[in-house]
């Protein structure tokens, strides 16, 4: 694999047919329809439905190329070197692997972002919100018209401090307008007494997790509500489907808090399947190092996803030293 890092900017050209823009990078160009999105590359082209498309690259972008591959589906997607990011069509894939017509190019991790970023925001119609469940949006589809800068440009909440204590950002509350989601009706919103021990006023919190995450007007967009060391607890309200295959570069813990996620897991190096897991409420996952997921909810729930940030655990999974499960039995 070619690992020669491309720092070219990208290019964007009119398109007179539907409106949209069309996006060039490295070997790359972008094009999409009323309906779909094309990827040309050097061996061959890419084709796909413009909404699963444009969620999978709404996730990408807020996310920063998040950790590992983000695939878009079992063919297109990018990994994260942090610093630089590969694009591919079909190098984790058995079927284009052995037909040779897979392709990766490696990119400049802001110049990569400043093209799918522009992508993001031009393909984007007024009405469809990437971030938001099919049943809470708008279409995707149709000649340009209009754009939704705002959804596209949502930003994930970050605590300050730990939420409610003092100087904290007030996340997700009646003041910040989020009000509670039509599935999470019946989450009580009461938040926990907390009696102080004389000398600790001040510094001890805590809050309704349940009722904070009641409100979260997106899917599968993780939040990040602690970070203690290199240890930091995002969690998330689900609905439909995650919108990409995750695979993973460390192993990553779920928590199903509420309600159930099916999730379809697969090799990461392949696609070949390897698992379905139903989890339920109270359920706790430890995803290997070499596999992908994507997550299926029918009825929005509440996951906390549990990530250790340590740097340069990626080489560490990546050459074999740690093995890629969490405990062997
Ligand atoms: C994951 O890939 O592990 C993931 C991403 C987003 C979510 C949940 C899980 O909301
Ligand atoms: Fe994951």
């Amino acid at each position: 694999m070619n690992t020669a890092i491309n720092y070219d900017a990208h290019r964007a050209t009119p398109d007179a047919r539907y409106g949209y823009q069309v996006f060039t990078i490295g070997s790359f160009s972008f094009t999409r329809d009323e309906y779909f999105v094309r990827v040309s590359y050097p061996k061959g082209t890419y084709v796909s439905d413009v909404g699963l498309f444009l969620r999978a690259m709404m996730r990408d972008v807020a996310w920063g190329f998040f950790y590992g591959w983000v695939n878009f589906d079992d063919v297109f997607g990018t990994v994260n070197h942090y610093g630089s990011v590969d694009v591919f069509v079909g190098s984790y894939n058995a079927g284009y692997q052995s037909a040779g017509t897979d392709f990766c190019e490696r990119f400049d991790a802001n110049k990569l972002y400043d093209c799918f970023h522009a992508l993001l925001s031009d393909w984007t119609n007024e009405g469809f919100d990437p971030f938001a469940a099919p049943l809470e949006t708008g279409s995707p589809y149709g000649s340009k018209h209009g754009n939704n800068d705002a959804a596209v440009n949502f930003q994930r909440e970050l605590a300050e401090r730990f939420v409610g204590s003092p100087g904290d950002t007030e996340l997700r509350t009646d003041a910040r307008g989020f009000t509670v989601n039509r599935q999470f009706a019946d989450v009580p919103q009461d938040e926990p007494e907390v009696h102080t021990e004389p000398g600790f006023e001040g510094q001890l919190s805590a809050f309704n997790l349940f009722a904070y995450l009641s409100r979260s007007p997106v899917t599968w967009n993780p939040s990040i509500a602690s970070v203690v060391g290199q240890s930091a607890y995002c969690p998330t309200s689900e609905e439909h489907m995650l919108p990409i295959l995750h695979g993973n570069d460390r192993v990553e813990w779920f928590i199903q808090l509420s309600d159930e996620i099916t999730w379809q897991v697969a090799d990461k190096a392949t696609a070949a399947p390897r698992a379905m897991i139903t989890m339920k409420a109270g359920d706790i996952a430890a995803m290997p190092a070499d596999i992908s997921h994507r997550g299926f909810s029918p009825k929005r729930s509440m996951l906390l996803v549990w990530e250790n940030m340590t740097p340069g655990l990626e080489e560490r999974y990546g050459s074999g030293e740690l093995a890629p499960t969490a405990a062997e039995f």
